[in-house]
């Protein structure tokens, strides 16, 4: 297949985080969603936790209100985030676990126990024109349980492959590569859009930007990270050509 364009989704949580840690408004995570948009972010993603511990309701809002490129609103399946969401009317939303105890999300959806209630989350989004998608983990019984449940986007769930790398297992690393680019073949098939997000840095980018069937990542720990030292627009001009790179070696 010739591979799509590869869309860049900028997750500003974190600088909400560094945000909350003195409580006060500075810095502000719309500020950077602007910023990232004039250079080249194709979209926004925030994440509204049960806990509030970064993005905090009226960030959604204002998000929503300030921004002109999509707005993938990240959530726990709960009816607490559900209302938001109807009343926030996002882009899309993006259905991802959550536990309290965690420090980022972990895995991917428990689509197969939770499939009868996601079904309804999903199907009550859909009615008001939300596009939704599954964070799950890239194998097939997750991609079967989300063609069930109706989702249109699956976002690949890339953390572990991200962690094998970093710990230098590269056996692990590479079964992990595989199971992400067989799941993207096997969305591809079942015509649901794939996304792959969590972990990515310009390696990871670069790399899994060779498989055509994803047409987005959502990359945010990284990019804040990297922004504190070259600045935001160079951090995401440096993963714009990281993408372009890995994408011209597609198929
Ligand atoms: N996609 C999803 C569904 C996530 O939960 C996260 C983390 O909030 C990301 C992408 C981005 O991961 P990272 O911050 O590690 O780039």
């Amino acid at each position: 297949m010739s591979a799509p364009f590869l869309r860049l989704g900028v997750n500003i949580d974190h600088v909400a985080t560094v945000r909350n840690a003195r409580g006060g408004a500075h810095p502000d995570p719309v500020r950077a969603a602007l910023l990232a948009i004039e250079a080249g972010a194709d979209g926004i993603t925030a994440h509204l936790r049960e806990d509030r511990r970064h993005i905090r309701d009226e960030d959604m809002a204002r998000l929503k209100r300030a921004i002109s490129k999509p707005l993938n609103f990240e959530m726990a399946a709960t009816d607490e985030m559900v209302a938001i969401a109807l009343h926030t009317r996002p882009h899309a939303s993006c259905l991802v676990p959550e536990k309290r105890s965690e420090r980022t999300t972990e895995g991917g959806l428990d689509v197969i126990g939770g499939h009868d209630h996601l079904k309804i989350i999903a199907a009550e989004l859909k009615r008001a024109g939300v596009r939704v998608s599954l964070f799950i983990e890239p194998s097939m019984e997750a991609l079967d349980a989300a063609l069930s449940i109706g989702a249109p986007i699956v976002e690949l769930h890339t953390g572990s492959w991200c962690d094998a790398l970093f710990h230098g297992e590269a056996a692990k690393a590479d079964h992990e590569f595989g199971r992400i680019r067989v799941a993207a073949a096997r969305a591809y098939e079942l015509g649901i859009e794939c996304h792959a997000g969590h972990g990515l840095d310009f390696d990871t980018a670069r790399k899994i930007a060779s498989l055509p069937q994803i047409v987005e990542l959502n990359i945010g720990h990284f990019l804040m990270g990297e922004a504190m030292f070259i600045g935001l627009p160079k951090a995401l001009a440096q993963m714009r050509a990281a993408m372009d790179e890995g994408r011209q070696h597609a198929g």
